[in-house]
């Protein structure tokens, strides 16, 4: 360990008990590694913070020493983001028990959390009150609202509620030299000067660590419709969303969309999770129109619209949830595709976005792409298409070379990206940059944009503690 750390180390033992700051190697293990495993670290220690005080004095100390700090929520992210390096001189910072509700009003429709809440339990806490909080995310019982923000988490309602960004009012952060920033505001309106708070979202615990924030909540939804659909194409499921659209206007809070080969990996891996179809057409969609307005009857309106698209041709079959525990059931199974790709082996992970408009052609180009590059693996490309968002992701194929698989891993990578740059799109649309995109973001994004990433990291992060090499190059 460096002297700089072992000294920082030194007046954290006095500052914090050992409940609070473990040094337990067997307690740490599961910290240092990532939830795929294809991360793994060392750290000097981690700290189990129960106040916002205790954060900042913490901070405070790792700032005068120079000790790296890495903030940790759920650990569920798909980058590596909260996985310290390999040192033993990074100090973890779990949330965890930073997890209480500090108010919630439902007049002025805000929730104040801190970051160790689940996001499940901010999920009940609003739908007790006869609120919505809309992010949704397959880990929301075990993610944290602090890398649900500091991730700027996206999920399944972006389409109506926008991504986590969108969600917030004001947040709590503590910043790198232990100072308290605090904007816990309840103000829909507030236009004084630059939008500070904004630069903590999706900063992935580089600039300072949020430890609390306000929320926007929502009229709870009163009548829900979801279907699940077989499609032909692409082409016909961008056509049958413009359709949802405009007849359902913003009552369309989803619109995912699976490949028959996302469903066989279900089949085989999670056989109870069955699909209600049989998997005859290359596509699937989870669709859902939810409304807070009183008399309204989505479940007709979805009927409605989803039998005039089929008389135009634009899908075979389909079905309609009946009641909560078929709706529940629908989304389970998409919700239940990243844990059987897992089960099926190892993958290649792309995380894009394109326009909407042009996503059945990156698809297109997308799959021979993939066909050229990696005869060993199998396209499952699946996710978000209302919002342009696909997890492009390629599996082993049964009985291939597994090593040769893995040896295409950074060809394949720079073909996908170099394509959903050529399409105008992002090649991280959901899940940040982590530590394994940071190459990624040196070559596609505008280099004026990253000298001022640079720029702020400078000036809010001086020593360069706050998570190093996570986002940009250290
Ligand atoms: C999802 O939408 O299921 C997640 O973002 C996970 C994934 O990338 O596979
Ligand atoms: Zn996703």
């Amino acid at each position: 360990m460096t002297p700089a750390a072992s000294a920082a180390l030194a007046e954290l033992t006095q500052h914090f008990d050992t409940t609070t700051l473990v040094r337990d190697p067997w307690r740490l293990a599961p910290l240092e590694i990532d939830h795929r495993e294809r991360y793994r670290g060392r750290a000097a220690a981690a700290l189990f913070p129960r106040s916002t005080a205790q954060v900042s004095a913490a901070l405070e100390i790792c700032h005068r020493h120079a000790m790296p700090v890495v903030p940790q929520g759920g650990n569920t992210s798909y980058c590596g983001a909260a996985t310290p390096d390999a040192s033993g001189d990074q100090l973890l910072l779990c949330l965890a028990r930073m997890n209480r509700i500090r108010e919630l009003r439902p007049i002025d429709d805000i929730m104040v959390a801190e970051a160790g809440c689940l996001l499940a339990e901010l999920q009940q806490a609003a739908t007790a009150a006869d609120r919505l909080f809309p992010l949704q995310l397959g880990s929301a019982g075990s993610c944290q609202l602090g890398g649900n923000l500091s991730t700027n988490a996206g999920g399944t309602n972006v389409l109506r509620y926008g991504m986590a960004r969108d969600l917030v009012l004001g947040l709590e952060v503590v910043l790198a030299d232990g100072r308290v920033l605090e904007t816990l505001g309840s103000l829909r309106k507030d236009n004084t000067g630059y939008d500070i708070k904004s630069l903590f979202l999706g900063a992935e615990g580089t600039l300072g660590v949020i430890t609390a924030a306000s929320l926007r909540l929502f009229p709870q939804p009163r009548s829900v419709a979801t279907a699940f659909v077989a499609l032909g194409s692409v082409q016909q499921a961008i056509e049958l969303l413009a359709e949802l659209r405009s007849a359902g206007g913003e009552e369309l809070t989803s619109f995912e969309l699976m490949p028959r080969a996302a469903l066989q990996l279900l089949n085989r891996h999670l056989p109870d999770r069955q699909p209600p179809l049989p998997l005859d057409a290359p596509w699937f969609l989870l669709c859902e129109l939810a409304t807070a307005r009183r008399g309204a009857d989505t479940h007709h309106t979805l009927e409605d619209l989803l039998s005039a698209a089929s008389e135009r041709g634009l899908l075979g079959n389909a079905v309609i949830a009946q009641n909560e525990r078929e709706r529940q059931a629908l989304w389970q199974l998409r919700e239940s595709i990243p844990e059987a790709q897992r089960r099926a082996g190892p993958s290649l992970k792309h995380d894009v976005s394109v326009p909407v408009a042009v996503l059945p052609e990156f698809v297109t180009r997308g799959t021979a792409l993939v066909e050229q590059t990696v005869s060993e693996g199998q396209l499952i490309a699946y996710g978000h298409a209302g919002d342009g968002n696909l997890h492009f992701n390629v599996s082993l194929r049964d009985g291939a070379d597994a090593a040769a698989f893995s040896a295409r891993e950074q060809t394949l990578r720079r073909a996908v990206h170099d394509l959903v740059h050529e399409f105008g799109g992002s090649f991280s649309a959901e899940h940040g940059i982590g530590q394994s995109k940071v190459e990624e973001l040196e070559r596609y994004a505008p280099a004026l944009e990253l000298e001022l990433m640079r720029r702020i990291k400078l000036a809010l992060d001086p020593q360069g503690i706050m998570n190093p090499g996570k986002v940009l190059k250290r």
